[in-house]
């Protein structure tokens, strides 16, 4: 294979994105031969490939080599097991799926490793969270201590979830701002800092718009070495920062909202120093490196240039489908432990959360998304 034929399975805001990067040439390696929207209008989208309204259809086509799946959430599953089982190399948009009983058929259907399966996690190609992955893998940090991640960056209007069905409801997205935006950040969470061993959260939803999801996140995390962590995320507040802090036996990193990134190494281990020092209230000035904010690329390029050398050549994924379940377990289990009151020890039960979601699916869409300025009353979790 000199060029893989790639499908795009949904032509949204994001699909079409995917599509014109690879009619543009900027995917090297890569040709765009057919894509699928069962919303016929949105095939206008592109000019050049062949298009389908069927998945079916363009994946029985014998068009396509691989398949970048970017509908809405639940049909990740569906698209993905499909692809799969055809022998089509599959790139899945964020998050893998819905919950992860779904997620984990998703991947039970990824059995031939020649298959490549990776999933859209672009911020893992930015350098600064690379540097500060790093940082942990070098020793530079040291132990970790706390992790803190104010996401509240996601400002979302009613305009925006009024401008597709699926937006904001249990039945359609399967989540709000964890499921949606928060993806990202919940994905380098755990490439920074692994699983916790237990999280509580509190979720409101629809705090800020007639949706019936969580568009407000508060989460306490605790790590098996004695560290904890706090996550904060909402799509209702503006001015909002992107603000991470990383405290280590060794050294404190922060990635400031303008993207730059500040390193401050201790002189010695704060463990060390607060058993040896003879101070009472010591403040050694740590040595401080600051790196500018660089002006990043397309990550989504760096992506769908990676899955196609992948396929092509072998070279290792940015990122898996697979790994991309722990960022779904963690939405997940912020959610439920949201909805129950009660701390959630991992791994999560996956089938008592979707019997959970089925729930909240249930009383799903009785209020009305397309009214922009009313406000919905949540479903109320049994
Ligand atoms: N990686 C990122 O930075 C990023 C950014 C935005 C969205 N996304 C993800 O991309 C996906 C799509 O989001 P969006 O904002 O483009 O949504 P969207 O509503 O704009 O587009 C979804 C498209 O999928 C089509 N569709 C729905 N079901 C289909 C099916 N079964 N077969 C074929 N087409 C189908 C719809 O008609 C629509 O055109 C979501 O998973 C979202 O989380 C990722």
């Amino acid at each position: 294979m000199k060029k893989v034929r790639m499908g795009i399975v949904g032509l949204g805001v994001m699909g079409t994105a995917h599509a014109q990067s690879i009619l543009n040439g900027s995917v090297k390696d890569a040709e765009l031969t057919a894509v699928c929207d069962t919303y016929t209008p949105n095939l206008d989208r592109v000019v050049g490939p062949r298009k389908f309204d069927s998945v079916s259809a363009l994946i029985r086509s014998g068009l396509i080599d691989a398949v970048v799946i970017a509908t809405p959430h639940y049909g990740h599953t569906v698209v993905g097991i499909e692809a799969l089982k055809a022998g089509l190399h599959v790139l899945v948009e964020k998050p893998v799926s819905v919950h992860k009983a779904d997620a984990e058929r998703l991947l039970a259907a990824h059995r031939n490793p020649r298959q490549v399966f990776a999933a859209m996690f672009n911020l893992r190609a930015t350098v600064r969270y690379r540097r500060v992955r790093q940082f942990i893998q070098d020793g530079t940090l040291g132990s970790l201590v706390r992790v803190t991640w104010m996401a509240t960056h996601w400002f979302r209007t009613n305009h925006y979830y009024a401008s597709g069905g699926w937006r904001g409801t249990w039945k359609g997205e399967g989540g709000g701002v964890l499921l949606n935006q928060c993806p990202h950040q919940l994905d380098l969470l755990q490439w920074f800092c692994g699983m916790p061993t237990r999280l509580m959260a509190f979720c409101k939803m629809g705090a800020h718009h007639p949706i019936e999801v969580e568009d407000e996140v508060t989460a306490y995390l605790e790590y098996a070495n004695g560290a904890t962590g706090t996550f904060v995320a909402t799509t209702g507040e503006w001015p909002g920062t992107d603000h991470l802090i990383l405290a280590g036996d060794k050294a404190q990193v922060e990635v400031i909202s303008d993207g730059r990134t500040i390193l401050r190494r201790n002189r010695m281990p704060t463990s060390k120093l607060c058993r040896t020092s003879r101070e009472t209230m010591p403040k050694p000035v740590p040595e401080v490196t600051e790196y500018p904010a660089e002006k990043e690329g397309n990550e989504h390029l760096v992506v769908l240039s990676n899955f196609t050398e992948a396929i092509l050549k072998g070279t290792p994924l940015i990122a898996t489908a697979r790994e991309g379940l722990n960022s779904l377990e963690l939405s997940n289990a912020m959610i439920y432990s949201s909805l129950t009151g009660k701390p959630v020890v991992f791994p999560l039960n996956g089938a008592a959360y979707a019997r959970r979601l089925k729930q909240l699916i249930r009383g799903s869409g009785r209020g009305s998304l397309k009214s922009p300025g009313k406000r919905v009353r949540p479903a109320r979790a049994k």
